[in-house]
């Protein structure tokens, strides 16, 4: 019964999201023009939002010395990763003080997110708890312009924002069309210094919000477009970008990124990131590198009914014929390739499952379009195999 309510709400919401024309951010290419379009549309206060690596790097001195040259800048340097709801409020008592009206997010998913919801707390007179869900955002938040610094996410154009509730040990989404940044820039220089572990874990998550989305049964011509897209980018660049820097290889992986992240607005994710988060919010793993480690065996889990899906990605990714579930077998290939390793087994512990059990499947039901759905049998069964007991 359960399952047969959250298919007909992902059905109803599915129409609803094909009847309505999302928005989609305007591409910049550079840091520049950023500082363009706030004068265009008449900015005065500005919010240079980030986290405290970011603020050190070079491109993001650069940015600051050009907006300081014509605007008033409030530099808010504390966003942590996986933002928690107390520091997302200090930053917006800040702003408040500050009389900002427009927000420059520049970091990773973490930083982008908390600006989205920043920007909407400055409008909207309601808790962030009380934004939990879909479309409880009821006032359109303050201008914002997304800098992604990282090769994964998407951030700066879903309607998605992921925060953490210390108190109650759950991370969740936000999820509003009003999110939407009015701008992105996707300047592949801000990537040129990241670390290389993050390139890996940042792909990583872009190629697992492609990959949910196109094995999810909410897919349109075009998410499945965005898709397939993402994914062959990623395979074909992040070896390339995670040995050497390549600006080039940088670059396709930004734009993966930034395809992926259009695919999973619409056609949403699915168990790989329920356990991402639930495991997270328990531990402060970061969410690429979970979701790295869990994909595959998320897919393995799934079994034969997404061999359809594989079977297309395989033909159109690596050009094999043969047994769809070789797919998986690339992914792991690939993992080994970017240095990424299982290090969960010692780290999860037997008395949190139940609870993060918990937290996935109020998560996954009734919102996630999944090719299938786990019973609590297999969700733990896909703990074993996490902790290498299974
Ligand atoms: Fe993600």
């Amino acid at each position: 019964m359960k399952v047969f309510i959250a298919r007909i709400y992902q059905k109803i919401l599915y129409i609803f999201t094909c009847l309505i024309k999302f928005r989609e951010p305007i591409i910049l290419k550079k840091l520049d023009e950023a500082v363009e379009v706030l004068r265009k549309h008449n900015k005065k206060n500005i919010l240079l939002l980030s986290g405290k690596r970011v603020c050190k790097e070079e491109f993001y001195i650069y940015l600051d010395n050009l907006l300081k040259e014509q605007f008033n800048v409030l530099n808010y340097t504390d966003i942590p990763s996986d933002p928690d709801i107390e520091s997302i409020e200090k930053a917006v008592i800040k702003s408040k003080e500050y009389n900002v009206d427009a927000i420059i997010s520049i970091g990773g998913g973490s930083t982008m997110d908390a600006g989205k919801i920043v920007a909407a707390r400055l409008t909207n007179n309601k808790s962030i708890r009380k934004m939990r869900g879909l479309l409880k955002i009821t006032k359109k938040p303050i201008f914002m312009i997304a800098v992604p610094t990282t090769c994964g996410t998407g951030s700066e154009c879903t309607v998605a924002s992921v925060v953490t509730d210390l108190e109650r040990n759950e991370k969740y989404a936000i999820n509003d069309p009003k999110l939407i940044p009015q701008y992105a820039v996707l300047d592949p220089k801000t990537l040129l210094t990241l670390p290389k572990h993050l390139i890996a874990t940042t792909a990583l998550d872009a190629l697992t919000h492609a990959i949910e989305a196109y094995i999810g049964k909410s897919n349109t011509n075009k998410t499945r477009r965005y898709a397939h897209e993402a994914i062959y980018l990623i395979f074909d660049n992040v070896e390339e970008a995670y040995k050497s820097h390549d600006l080039e290889s940088l670059e396709l992986l930004q734009l993966a990124s930034y395809d992926a992240g259009i695919a999973f607005t619409k056609a949403y994710v699915g168990y790989v990131h329920a356990f991402s988060h639930a495991i997270s919010a328990y531990y402060h793993l970061p969410h690429g590198y979970l979701n790295g480690v869990l994909l595959p065996i998320i897919l393995e889990e799934y079994g034969d009914c997404i061999n359809k899906e594989l079977q297309d990605l395989n033909v159109e990714v690596f050009n094999n014929t043969d047994n769809p579930h070789d797919f998986i077998d690339k992914l792991k290939e690939l993992l080994v390739n970017l240095d990424i390793k299982n290090n969960l087994c010692d780290i999860i512990k037997d008395e949190d499952i139940p609870n993060m059990i918990k937290h996935i499947k109020k998560e996954v039901y009734p919102l996630y379009p999944v090719p299938r759905y786990f019973s609590d049998e297999e969700l733990l069964n896909i703990f074993n195999k996490i902790r290498n007991i299974a």
